[in-house]
């Protein structure tokens, strides 16, 4: 009901606001002043409590004055109590007033606090609620070791106003500085230079001396150990966990160096990656020097480890050339897609390029089906409505299409070029997708006149769908799969003789992803008896399979489908499954009884999303 009412709610808002004009540098989603008071650092100081399941503590904010008559700084907040704030006039801290603005659904609260003409520092004494959307925390049984609670944040795309009350907004960039007190037996990490082997005193700190924004802060606690990997790269996970993801993720530092040479060097220092527990609702996190990192693509091949290439290629594209908006993320997850499949093919070779080409073009397509028109554009009006709602492949794969289609007609090496040159003239800056436009026309297509036009740019930018005559992704190794699955269906060949013998985890997700959408018991039978499908480990594979089992009611898989829905809470594998199940009454009711013992489990995110499919 609350549900309804708020989507009710934000369609009214939606409506109301479209009727104005759209102004493309304005973030809709921020109710802060930067233009007025730009926040430019921030020390943090939090106790982490596990039993109140808060943080509490304060931050401090340095600032700049852009408008001399300002009189308040404004925060974003979302369900944060906020205690007391002060002022430092003359290196003495005095209090100073404060009140919360109107509550809005898709934004939060605004924290408006008065601004003495001579202050140089506000701060502001805060505690967070057990709801923040930005947080999650899990009981011990919830992690590998089983001994220890873990927390960690989640602040994209506007969730960072959840746990700390700030100018949550990708336009403002703020060096930070923290204290996490927490726990003894207990290690804290963030999105900052980290101190890899520093003894449990239960007081950490932090310094992030690159300026970010505030999307890309983040913190985590638990039991956590780090493994170098090489000079510049390492692993922090759960002890039981560090090994396998070291050996998963040995080349990272070959990745990473291989990116530097391409597209201009690392401005981080550190690349390290954190592994999560499986409630995670995303693959990756960019958090800047710290991915967080899913750990379901740990899957003993290295099978899906083009994630790790994604969240290190957002070190250059998102974290140094940041979207200004959140109708502009397709700059960063465009870019970031297109970079990934270049890192991909150097490490990996042309075949796994393509292949992973084509399944991402698959993807895509899938999407679209089902999309409205107004989100199959690459820059989005979000106004009114909750960024997280417009999450699709969209961004992604048609941003990185139309970037492959740019390399295609200038030629690689002249793209490369253009690429390098942009990542280096937005370094630490945000920008809109019209910036980029101006870009483009002034540093490409003035430049190659004959081969790219502004026109058909604009098109894949602002048109629905995918603009005809664009590059489709192919690949050998596919087409391989595509003969035996054909002879497989028309009954010429029997599962057994399917030749599988040197299929990569990709060629069995091409088999399985392009299976017609119905097939008999007999047909899905055989396949699990010769392939041993329903207990496959690699969580794509098992997740296509599960997908197929459903849509054909095959019940040897409801066991599996039961542990991977209460287990994994990564929103991209499990919405498709919860989707599928509700499309049929048995399927509605199993969805129903697993959802109650799974919610618990799941990140507040992923609650908000299967909330939305299985209405328990
Ligand atoms: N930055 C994104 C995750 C994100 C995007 C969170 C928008 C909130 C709002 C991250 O880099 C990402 O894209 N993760 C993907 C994996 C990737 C390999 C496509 C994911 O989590 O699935
Ligand atoms: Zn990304």
């Amino acid at each position: 009901m609350i549900r309804l009412l708020s989507a009710g709610l934000l369609g009214l808002f939606a409506l109301m606001a479209t009727a104005a004009p759209l102004d493309p540098a304005q973030d809709y989603h921020s109710v802060s002043n930067p233009h007025q008071v730009r926040t430019t650092h921030l020390d943090l100081d939090l106790t982490v409590d596990f039993t109140k399941r808060e943080l509490a503590g304060h931050v401090i904010f340095d600032f700049e004055r852009l408008d001399t008559n300002a009189r308040e700084l404004v925060l974003d907040t979302r369900d944060i109590t906020v205690i007391a704030t002060s002022a430092r006039i003359d290196g003495k801290w005095q209090k100073t007033g404060f009140k919360l603005g109107k509550l809005d659904p898709a934004m939060g609260q605004p924290l408006r606090i008065a601004l003495p003409p001579a202050a140089d520092k506000i701060k502001v004494q805060y505690r967070t609620s057990p709801q923040a959307s930005g947080l999650q925390w899990l009981t011990p049984v919830q992690t590998a070791g089983k001994k220890h609670p873990f927390l960690f944040t989640q602040a994209q795309a506007i969730h960072a106003r959840s746990f700390i009350p700030l100018q949550d907004t990708p336009q403002v960039r703020t060096t930070y500085t923290a204290t996490l007190r927490t726990p003894k037996a207990l290690r804290a990490v963030m999105s900052a230079e980290n101190t890899p082997n520093a003894p449990k005193t239960g007081v950490y700190t932090f310094k992030m001396p690159q300026a970010i924004p505030s999307y890309l802060i983040a913190l985590a606690v638990g039991d956590l150990e780090f493994k170098a990997m090489g000079e510049r790269t390492g692993v922090y996970a759960e002890p039981s966990m560090v090994e396998s993801a070291v050996a998963e993720f040995e080349d990272t530092e070959a990745m990473l160096i291989a990116t530097e040479k391409a597209y201009g060097p690392y401005s981080w220092g550190r690349y390290d990656l954190l592994i999560l527990p499986p409630s995670f609702p995303f693959g990756g996190m960019e958090n800047p020097r710290l991915s967080f990192i899913t750990p379901t693509v740990i899957a003993g091949d290295k099978s899906l480890v083009s994630l790790i290439a994604h969240e290190l290629a957002h070190s250059w594209s998102g974290n140094t050339v940041t979207n200004a908006t959140w109708r502009d993320l397709w700059l960063n997850e465009g870019h970031t897609t297109y970079l990934t499949y270049r890192i991909m093919e150097i490490i990996y070779g042309t075949d796994r390029f393509n292949m992973e080409s084509v399944l991402g073009y698959q993807d895509l397509v899938a999407d679209l089906k089902d999309l409205p028109k107004p989100y199959q554009q690459l820059a989005i009006d979000l106004r009114g409505k909750d960024p997280d709602d417009a999450f699709s492949d969209v961004p992604y794969e048609k941003g990185a299409l139309l970037l492959k289609e740019l390399e295609d007609k200038v030629g690689r090496e002249a793209f490369d070029a253009y690429l390098k040159q942009y990542i280096a003239d937005f370094e630490f800056k945000s920008l809109t997708t019209e910036q980029w436009l101006a870009y483009v026309d002034k540093h490409l297509v003035s430049k190659y006149p004959k081969q790219v036009s502004m026109a058909r740019i604009k098109q894949w930018v602002y048109e629905a769908g995918i603009p005809e005559g664009a590059p489709m992704p192919q690949s050998d190794a596919f087409t391989k799969v595509d003969n035996q699955r054909d002879q497989w269906l028309a009954g010429e060949l029997p599962a057994a003789k399917i030749d599988v013998k040197d299929w990569t985890v990709h060629q069995w997700l091409y088999f399985l992803n392009n299976l017609p959408l119905e097939l008999s018991l007999d047909q899905m039978r055989a396949l699990d008896d010769q392939f041993n499908l329903t207990a496959s480990r690699n969580n794509e594979i098992a997740h296509s399979w599960l997908l197929i089992a459903i849509r054909n009611g095959y019940e040897p898989a409801y066991q599996r489908l039961e542990d991977y829905l209460v287990h994994i809470g990564r929103r991209k594998l499990i919405t498709p499954l919860y989707k599928a199940l509700m499309h049929t009454d048995s399927g509605a009711a199993f969805a129903k009884r697993i959802y109650k013992v799974a919610r618990p489990g799941y990140h507040p995110l992923a609650q908000g999303t299967m909330d939305a499919i299985v209405q328990p």
